[in-house]
């Protein structure tokens, strides 16, 4: 089907004109008999596996808790070439299970196990999936990164994979919906008042083939293409969920699917959320940098989004939507509810905005636990307890240079410690290729 710019944006901008005002909270909560974690964590050396010009691949942890560690250099281009060549197989395996994974979802529709933008699965219906997400790409380009089509490049010359297939999955964050939790905590609510602790956990499909590729990509990209930063997501993902960089900033994010009128209206016509939250992780050096970065965006969809900086012990939690980016500390937190109290030095959110059963629990647990946090608590007491996670979870602890990484594949995951100091110290490849 060719798809026709000038007859498909009038109806794109309807689209987005449209706005539910549905006063409905989320009914979910924890299951009460919710267990301790008390998994060991896993804190060995990470295993070399091999090199190419500019990657080395790495994988952290054994057995079903296993991930790939995933080192590129160089330029946007040779990095997504450097993926490609160190997991060609994985990254065209994934890939294609994803392509197929959406495919069956949204026949599935409502029914699905991702929570689709209503307004995509019109365009779905009307246009076919393919141009579906031509058009998203289309009106989200403007607001992408050059560097994103140039490691892409790269990634398809090196694997085969279809480039215009690797553009349309990364749009999929754009579409659908995830319930997540955050917390940032701080001061006297750690053990340790020199840390900075913060938590994303991402429920998300755990149906689909993103579980079976865990993977952290960690970029060293040449001057003038940003600093060095770890992208924890999935074998070929190249936009960021969950992440942290060299100058000690970190992201959370959760899909807002229960927002208030405060949130104002939403759109179509910005900068995709996991750009943006890469951008952070790949140019922004303070919390001041990430928060002007937002505050001046074109954004999109409703979200809460969190960005702490360990070097000056600061976490901010975001309102954020095409309409709004309120940037919330401990005391001005929203939204304000009994379900929701205020805690001294911690900024959370359990799940969603309105979403009473998951906060409440959320909070308990980090009162219980106040001036006690450390990594270990967090992991053992209050995402368990929570139950939040199901696709992964990272515990950054960046002053004190760690990050804690759980993926689903277990019932009750393992923990892997990952060194942050020595992460960002791996040196590039020194053979000549
Ligand atoms: C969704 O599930 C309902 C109830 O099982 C069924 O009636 C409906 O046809 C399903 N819709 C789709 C699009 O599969
Ligand atoms: C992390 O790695 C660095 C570099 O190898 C090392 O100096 C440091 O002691 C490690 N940190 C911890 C807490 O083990």
């Amino acid at each position: 089907m060719t798809l026709k710019m000038d007859v498909l944006l009038p109806v794109v901008c309807l689209l987005a004109g449209l706005k539910f005002s549905i006063a409905a909270e989320c009914h979910g909560k924890p299951d009460p008999n919710a267990q301790q974690n008390l998994n060991p964590i896993w804190g060995g050396q990470v295993k070399f596996l091999r090199e190419v010009k500019n990657g080395k691949l790495y994988q952290a942890g054994i057995a079903q808790d296993a991930f790939y560690v995933v080192h590129v250099w160089g330029t946007p281009y040779e990095m997504g070439y450097a993926q490609g060549q160190l997991l060609k197989t994985e990254a065209n395996l994934f890939m294609n299970s994803v392509w197929r994974y959406l495919e069956e979802q949204v026949i599935q529709a409502i029914n699905a196990t991702l929570h689709f933008q209503p307004w995509f699965l019109k365009d779905v219906a009307d246009f076919g999936l393919d141009a579906a997400l031509d058009l998203e790409l289309t009106i989200t380009r403007p607001y992408t990164g050059r560097y994103f089509a140039e490691e892409a490049q790269g990634l398809a010359d090196a694997t085969g994979v279809d480039f215009k297939m690797i553009e349309r999955i990364h749009m999929i964050g754009e579409l659908t919906k995830g319930d997540c939790s955050m917390m940032g905590a701080w001061g006297t609510a750690v053990k340790d008042p020199n840390s900075l602790l913060q938590l994303r956990a991402l429920d998300w499909n755990t149906d689909g083939p993103f579980k079976d590729f865990p993977q952290v990509t960690v970029y060293h990209p040449n001057p003038g293409h940003g600093h060095a930063f770890a992208n924890i997501g999935w074998t070929a993902w190249l936009g960021s969920i969950t992440g942290f960089n060299k100058e000690q900033l970190a992201i959370s994010e959760i899909g807002v699917a229960f927002p208030d009128k405060t949130f104002g209206h939403e759109s179509r016509f910005g900068i995709p959320f996991t750009y943006i939250l890469r951008d952070v992780l790949q140019f922004d050096k303070s919390l001041g940098e990430a928060t002007e970065r937002m505050r001046n965006a074109r954004r999109t969809c409703d979200l809460i989004l969190g960005v702490g900086d360990a070097k000056i012990r600061e976490f901010r939690g975001i309102q954020y939507s095409a309409a709004v980016a309120n940037f919330y500390s401990d005391i001005d937190m929203e939204p304000t509810a009994d379900w929701h109290p205020r805690i001294p030095n911690v900024v959370y959110y359990g799940m969603d905005w309105l979403c009473p059963g998951f906060n409440q629990v959320l909070a308990r647990q980090i009162q219980a636990n106040h001036g006690a946090l450390t990594p270990d608590v967090i992991i053992r007491d209050v995402v368990s307890i929570e139950q939040s996670g199901s696709l992964h979870i990272a515990v950054y602890d960046l002053a004190n240079g760690f990050v804690y990484i759980a993926n689903a594949r277990s019932s009750q995951e393992t923990f892997i410690r990952l060194n942050t100091t020595e992460l960002f110290a791996v040196s590039p490849p020194t053979g000549v290729y």
